[in-house]
Formats: structure tokens, sequence, C-alpha cells
């Protein structure tokens, strides 16, 4: 079976958060199930030139998308035993970062159509284009539309995965209409139209074959008002067609005991594992101990992560015999509340702002215990890798958090983390002093961390999930047929 993935982005050529490392983890997994899975996506400035190298251009048309007429150059490459395509446009995508530029709607509009073209020019013809996220919405509602009755496309469905509704490509409907050139008719409340505007991911809800989305709590969420993000009507219709499968990571990029950013690498001992604090702790400033609880948090500092919450208990936490290391990038409001934090308690916090893969690794391997009081959460990855490095996870039970990290109960000795129900901070900080109090409890503890080892984090189990989807799409081909070769 052959797959297409398009996504903004995949590790390890452009990363801004989770989608990344799922568009670079799972077309491997589903190669292990016999799929032929390349990924596309646009060709940035920020790719790091050792990768761009090595690729080469294997095509250039011309991509026509309303009344715009735009160059495109298609490169291929191998990287890790999988082939990527770079869809190449300098004008859209030769800039700093990925998003959050006045014409996004444009460059991603370009890059649907450049998709829906570039397909002439592969080796390679799609069964699935499997499009993820607001920036690969419009190409399901292509493929029925302007390209139903494509050759490059005959026989072809999609799949859309929803990885974070809050996105949703949402522009003016005038602006939409002149870029996609598609009809009024299209753009109606059973089309594009949406909260005033035009959204690519309701395109996407609307028009693709199959939804899936990251979690299976985040699924039922999701036909939800509260998480629905005004698209829950949407979901709610098309439920039968969407399902919840929740992410895996990828265990041999993330292994404590094989990973180039720690000068002690380990797998189960807890003692080896906090020689990694106190390098840590010397890296960045504080007290060494190796007993002092370690708190860390990796993230996009952004509302949806919970730091309202942070915010609402921050000094509070921080009267306790704690030290907490954050790593993140975002919002300046949240940015400025761990600074203060950092100077106003310069032996118990410590902040390190920007992107680093490096520093993420150290704080997962360093931290005993991995906060994440999400307001809602699709997946999240970062909690997965929380518990590959050993670290415990506080979550609030909301989207993949409630479908991976299981409270601990003393009674019975199960459980992998802490987690609380309500969107409410002292609810969260009684969850870490309750992980607090079991961290001075050693035998607990290792039991605690023991839980956590034992489960399954990896994508074997989602990766068939999906491959189930993809064939239920094509379930109507009898065994062994050949696919049609069209010409
Ligand atoms: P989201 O995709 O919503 O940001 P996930 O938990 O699914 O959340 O994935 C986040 C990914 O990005 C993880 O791999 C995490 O380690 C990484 N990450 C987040 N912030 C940073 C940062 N500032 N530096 C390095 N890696 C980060
Ligand atoms: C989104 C979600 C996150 C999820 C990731 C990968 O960014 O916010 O929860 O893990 O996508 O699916």
């Amino acid at each position: 079976m052959n797959i297409l993935f398009a996504s903004s982005e995949a590790v390890p050529l452009a990363k801004t958060g989770g989608l990344a490392d799922v568009a670079g983890a799972l077309p491997k997994a589903l190669g292990k199930y016999g799929a032929d899975v390349r990924v596309i996506l646009p060709k940035y400035e920020e790719i790091p030139l050792h990768y761009a190298e090595q690729f080469e251009l294997i095509a250039e048309f011309q991509v026509s998308f309303g009344w715009r007429n735009q160059y495109c150059g298609l490169h291929k490459g191998t990287i890790d035993g999988v082939t990527y395509y770079l869809i190449d446009n300098e004008f859209y995508f030769k800039r700093r970062g990925l998003y959050g530029y006045g014409d996004d709607a444009e460059r991603f509009v370009f890059y649907c159509f450049a998709v829906m073209e570039a397909a002439r020019f592969m080796d390679f013809r799609p069964h699935i284009v499997h499009c993820h996220d607001w920036q690969a919405g419009l190409i399901p509602f292509l493929l029925r539309t302007r390209y139903a009755f494509d050759p490059a496309w005959a026989y072809a469905k999609s799949v859309f995965t929803v990885h974070n509704l809050m996105y949703q490509g949402l522009f003016s409907m005038d602006l939409l209409k002149e870029l996609t050139g598609a009809g009024d008719d299209l753009f109606g409340w059973d089309g594009l139209s949406h909260r005033g505007g035009a959204s690519c991911m309701k395109a996407a809800l609307e028009f693709a074959d199959k939804l899936t989305t990251v979690s299976p709590t985040y699924a039922h969420e999701i036909q939800t008002a509260y998480y629905g993000e005004q698209l829950d009507a949407v979901l709610r219709y098309r439920c039968e067609d969407l399902r919840g499968i929740v992410n895996g990571i990828d265990t041999e990029l993330f292994d404590p005991m094989n990973d180039s950013a720690l000068h002690s690498p380990y797998r189960n001992s807890i003692g080896r594992k906090r020689k990694n604090k106190l390098d840590l702790q010397r890296e960045l400033g504080l007290p060494e101990s190796a007993d002092i609880p370690m708190i860390g948090i990796v993230s996009r500092l952004v509302e949806q992560k919970g730091f309202d919450l942070i915010a609402a208990i921050l000094d509070e936490l921080l009267q306790e015999d704690v030290q907490l290391v954050v790593l993140g990038a975002g919002e300046r409001k949240y940015e400025e509340l761990f600074e203060e934090a950092a100077r106003n308690y310069p032996d118990k916090a410590a902040i390190w702002l920007g992107y680093s893969d490096r520093m993420a690794r150290r704080i997962y391997a360093g931290s005993d215990i991995f906060a994440m009081p999400s307001k809602f959460e699709p997946c999240g990855l970062s909690q997965l890798l929380a518990l590959r490095y050993r670290s415990v996870p506080v979550v609030r039970e909301t989207g993949g958090l409630r479908d991976t990290v299981q409270a601990f109960n003393e009674n019975t000795g199960e459980g992998n983390g802490f987690s609380f129900a309500n969107y409410n901070a002292h609810d969260f900080l009684y969850s870490i002093r309750r992980a607090l109090d079991f961290y001075r409890e050693e035998e607990v503890w290792k039991r605690i961390v023991e839980n956590g080892a034992r489960s399954d984090y990896s994508w074997n189990v989602s990766a068939k999930a999906y491959m189930d989807v993809y064939a239920e799409l094509t379930a109507h081909r009898k065994e062994n047929e050949p696919w049609p070769v069209i010409l």
C-alpha cells in the first residue's frame, strides 16, 4: 500500500511540536507493516544543510491556484530509510521558522495545490493521502473537487488527522475563495464557512474519507462544545468515520541508554538517572543534590499547556523543597512568569527560553517529576518521553494524558503517574504534593517509576490501528488484485 503523508513538519527536517515527531516516526512504524509511506513537506530554510544536501531535484513545474501561477521545484531524498519530497518555492518558504507570517493562508494553500500537482512527477502513486492538521487540510477538499476526475489521483482516498483542533487555518472567506478559485457553493455552512470566515481544517473534516485524531479521549472530547472549538457539530456528524489512535514515540530516537545529550546513560537505575540531575543542576547553576526532587517542564509556552494553573500556584510550589526546571518558548507573559520565578528563587527555579532538543533530553533525564497540567491535550508526547526517561508525569486528565497516564493508587500499587480532573490550580498543586510525598518514600517511588517503565509507548500498536483505517478505505479491493496503473 502506498501512503503519501502530507505534513507541514517532520523530524528530522523541521519541527515546532509533536506533529513533527509523529510525521517522522509513524512512517517508519507503518513500513514494518509493509506500507510504502513517503512524506511531503515544504522546503523550509531551516531544514539542516546536511539533510538538504541529500535531496535531488526531480521536477519543476508551475502550480496554478486561483489567479496565481507559481513555480514549484520537487526534491526527493531518503533519510533513515524514509523517502521525503520537498516542495520548493523560495518566495513562500525561504524564511525564518515555519509559521506565523501574514501570508500563511497563501503559503499553505500553495503547498496543498503543489502536493496535488507533485503526484504527477513521482515514481509513486499514492493509494491514500494522509493529511495532518490545517496546513494540509485543503488536500482532501481538492481531491473531491478540482482533482476529482484527475488521472493522477484516480482511486486515491484521503485520511485526515486532527493533531490540534484549535489551530483551524481560519481566514477571510474572500481570501480563501480567491486562493482556491473554488465556487461559492463550496463556501456554505456545509462547506468551508466557519466562524464568519472560512477554515482549511473544516474543509478536511468535511471532505476527508476518514478522520482520525491522536487519542481516544480527544476523539470524544472534540465532539462536545467545551473542546469542540465550534467544530463539534461537524465532528458529531462524522463520528462514524472518526477514530482516536494514541500517538507513540520513536523509542530508538529517545533512549536514555543511548542519548548523546546525556553524560550518564541509564535505563532502570534511579541512581544512574540522578547523575543526570546533578549534571543538569551544574549546567543550570542550581544547588547540586541528588535528593532534591526536580520538576521538569518542556513545552510550548501557550495557554493550552495549563500555564495559567502553574502561574496561580507557582509561589506556593516554590515554598516546597523542590527544584523547577523549565524549557520553553512561546507567549511572552509565560516567559516572564518563569523569568521572574528564576529571579526570586535562584536556588529553586531555572528557565531556558527557546527551542533546544539537547536541553529537552537533559530535562527529561534529569527531572524526577514531569508537570503537564494541560487545559486540553490531543495526545501529548512529552509525558511519553518523560515516562521513557523515567520521570513521573503529573497531568490533568484530558485527551491523551488521560489515555496514557494512570494515577498511582497506593492501595493496589498500580499507576505510572499522578493526575487530577478539574482545571483547577490547587487540584494541580495537590497532585504535585502527593507526588512529592511519595518521592520521599523510596520503595514506593521505585514502584511508580517501574510501572512507567513497563508501559509500551512505542508505535507498534498504533501503527497497526492506522493500517486498519487504511484497509477499511481500500477494503473493496480483492486480495492480491494489482493496483491500477494509469499512464
Ligand atoms: P505539542 O505538539 O502540543 O507541542 P507534544 O507533547 O505532542 O506537544 O509534543 C511536543 C514535542 O516538542 C516534544 O517532542 C517536546 O519534547 C518538544 N518540545 C516542546 N518544546 C520544546 C522546546 N522548547 N525545546 C525542545 N523541544 C521542545
Ligand atoms: C499537537 C497536540 C499534541 C499532540 C501532537 C502530535 O501538537 O497539541 O497533544 O501530541 O499534536 O499529535
